[in-house]
């Protein structure tokens, strides 16, 4: 997206370790309209090769999500942040029937509870200088009850993300901070090559190729614009948005 500005933004986005994922793509997209970056993860091999890759706008940082002291320290070395992109997130495939209630609360620790941890560690600060950007990554798993690549504990994940997203929309606008979520469909690579066998990955591949409006599958860049315009000046007037960014397999 070509005309926004990011200059004088600090912008956080948690994992963002993965090369191929969208944490890196969405973190490039950002530096690029002029922001500096901070990519955070557990995998700090990771993002400091992703923030190098970007250059001197670009900055790793140790954090894991579901610790809120690790993500504590990690903002206060930080400093300020203007943009928070909550985008750190692990996904498993296992049916209701056989999913243990460790395995259960260990994804919602990763992707549900540490967005809120995330926002909490930014959030007064955002208030205090009354403009901030959150974005947060659900799914379309959120929407529809989950999908190949997520079952029930993913989606349930999401569809909380969801609902923190909008409960900060409310709470957070007053404060000149906008709360939006982008539930992206099947993006080749990052978290689909994890939970996929080759095989499969190919197969969803086609069928998406074939049946999706737009007849291909996403990659990460199609979400990176769409978190470019939400942090972006310009979306200042929607918050609370949930933005399906999936070629059209799902809308409502
Ligand atoms: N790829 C898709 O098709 C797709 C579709 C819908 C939603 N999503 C969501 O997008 C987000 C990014 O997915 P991706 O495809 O880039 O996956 P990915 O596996 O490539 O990246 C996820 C990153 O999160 C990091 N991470 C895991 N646990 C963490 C923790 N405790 N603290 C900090 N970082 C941690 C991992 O190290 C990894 O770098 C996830 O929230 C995922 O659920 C992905």
């Amino acid at each position: 997206m070509s005309g926004v500005t990011l200059v004088g933004k600090v912008a956080l986005v948690t994992g963002a370790g993965s090369a191929t994922g969208l944490g890196n793509a969405i973190a490039r997209a950002l530096a690029t309209a002029g922001a500096e970056v901070v990519l955070g993860d557990i995998d700090i091999d990771g993002v400091t090769r992703n923030a190098a890759a970007i250059g001197a706008a670009g900055r790793a940082i140790f954090m894991d999500v579901t610790d809120e002291s690790s993500v504590q320290a990690a903002v206060h070395e930080v400093g300020p942040v203007d943009i928070l992109v909550n985008n750190a997130g692990v996904t498993q495939r296992m049916p209701i029937w056989e999913l243990s209630t460790d395995d259960f609360d260990r994804l919602l620790s990763i992707n549900l509870r540490g967005g809120f941890v995330c926002l909490r560690a930014v959030v007064a600060g955002m208030m205090a200088r009354r403009w901030g950007r959150v974005i947060w990554i659900s799914s379309v798993a959120g929407k529809q009850g989950g999908g190949i690549i997520g079952t029930a504990h993913y989606a349930a994940s999401k569809a909380g993300v969801i609902g923190l997203c909008q409960a900060a929309a409310r709470e957070l606008g007053p404060y000149g901070i906008t709360s939006n979520a982008i539930a992206p469909g099947f993006i080749l690579t990052g978290i689909a090559t994890k939970a996929l066998d080759p095989k499969q990955e190919a197969e969803l591949d086609r069928t998406i190729s074939t049946t999706a409006p737009v007849r291909r599958s996403g990659v990460p860049e199609d979400v990176a614009s769409a978190a470019l315009f939400l942090a972006s000046e310009e979306a200042s007037y929607v918050t609370g948005e949930v933005m399906d960014v999936n070629g059209g397999i799902y809308f409502d």
